[in-house]
């Protein structure tokens, strides 16, 4: 019998019209490496995702600590459900993430869920800081997110004034919060001509440690390596258009409802700013572009697409336009 219980945050259900309990199952299953089996379970008309562990070791607390939507976790003895606590590894407040509210915001449980999935899938163990790009930003969901786990941020976000509300964003919160920062925003020049502009913001966490760095280029995500020059990645973690709020500008003007035009010209560039033994992560809306499709296209780039269980269950509705799935790939390393 399942020996401990998850209990998910109440506004997962919002985020996942009913079906986080599917969604977290798959992710926290990626975390723990295949080595316990996670099923749902309603207990009393609450749900709780349950688990069969022999001991609670120090991986699967670290998996339970990082999870997108675990509220609390408990032990089972003797008819009662006994509270354990969970270590959570987070280096900054979650308001980091949660503060910003704007349209065609990702929200903030499911880029975590995107993040951890795509770092639980490196092949490679990371030699120093973990790096994590978003090629398509916006005002910085995943690179807060990534931040806030301990990691290095990198983005690139074809809207400037998205830009610049980001880098308006972290001066507030970073001197509000009394953190060790610089945060400086300047022009992109290259052979004279101007190539829109570059936010670097290095912040050491309130409880001290390794400072650590975010950069982000306005520009075009096909010029992301460009951009980012010699730079590479342990992960491309990306939320990708969905046609409604944003529109692609793959397309020069024309709207392109799916995005698939654009996905089609990038996933090549970002499979080229991977390590070897990194991951790419993307969301995006099933109704514009098929699976099959997707995976035959990052197959094109290189990249190995991890297409069996428990990576084929997150796909899920968000509204009446909008379908979103997850397609996670592997850079092979090199012989
Ligand atoms: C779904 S949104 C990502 C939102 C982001 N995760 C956030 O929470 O702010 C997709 C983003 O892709 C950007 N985008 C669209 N086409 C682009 C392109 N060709 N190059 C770079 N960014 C692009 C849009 O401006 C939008 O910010």
């Amino acid at each position: 019998m399942a020996d401990h219980l998850v209990l998910l945050a109440p506004s997962s259900n919002r985020v996942y019209a009913g079906a986080a309990d599917k969604l977290v199952a798959a992710e926290l299953a990626i975390l723990l490496g295949g080595s316990a089996p996670v099923e749902a379970l309603q207990l009393a008309g609450v749900g709780y995702l349950a688990l069969d562990l022999s001991e609670l070791d120090q991986p699967t607390t670290a998996a339970l600590g990082r999870l997108s939507a675990a509220y609390a976790l408990f032990r089972r003895g003797q008819g009662q459900l006994l509270p354990v606590p969970l270590e959570v590894p987070d280096r900054f407040d979650d308001d980091l993430v949660t503060i910003p509210k704007y349209p065609g915001k990702t929200n903030e449980q499911f880029t975590r869920l995107l993040v951890n999935v795509t770092l639980a899938s490196l092949r490679r163990a990371p030699s120093g800081p973990v790096t994590v790009l978003d090629p398509m930003c916006g005002r910085g969901t995943t690179l807060s997110t990534a931040l806030v786990l301990g990691h290095d941020a990198a983005g690139v976000e074809s809207d400037l004034k998205a830009v610049e509300a980001y880098a308006a964003f972290l001066r507030t919160y970073l001197r509000r919060k009394r953190l060790k920062h610089s945060a400086d925003m300047s022009p992109v020049r290259r052979e004279g001509m101007s190539l829109g502009r570059r936010l670097d913001v290095t912040v050491t966490p309130a409880g001290g440690g390794r400072p650590q760095s975010l950069t982000v280029f306005s520009g075009d995500t096909r010029q992301s390596a460009a951009l980012h020059g010699r730079r590479r990645f342990d992960a491309v973690v990306v939320d990708a258009p969905y046609g409604i709020v944003h529109r692609s500008q793959a397309t020069e003007g024309r709207r392109d409802r799916s995005a698939a035009g654009l996905l089609w010209e990038s996933v090549g560039v970002w499979a080229g700013q991977l390590k070897g033994g990194g991951a790419l992560g993307i969301s995006w809306n099933t109704l514009g572009l098929t699976r099959e499709r997707l995976v035959d296209l990052v197959g094109q780039a290189g990249l190995e697409p991890l297409d069996s269980e428990p990576y084929r269950r997150f796909g899920h509705r968000v509204d009446s336009s909008i379908h979103r799935d997850v397609l996670v790939a592997v850079k092979p390393s090199a012989p």
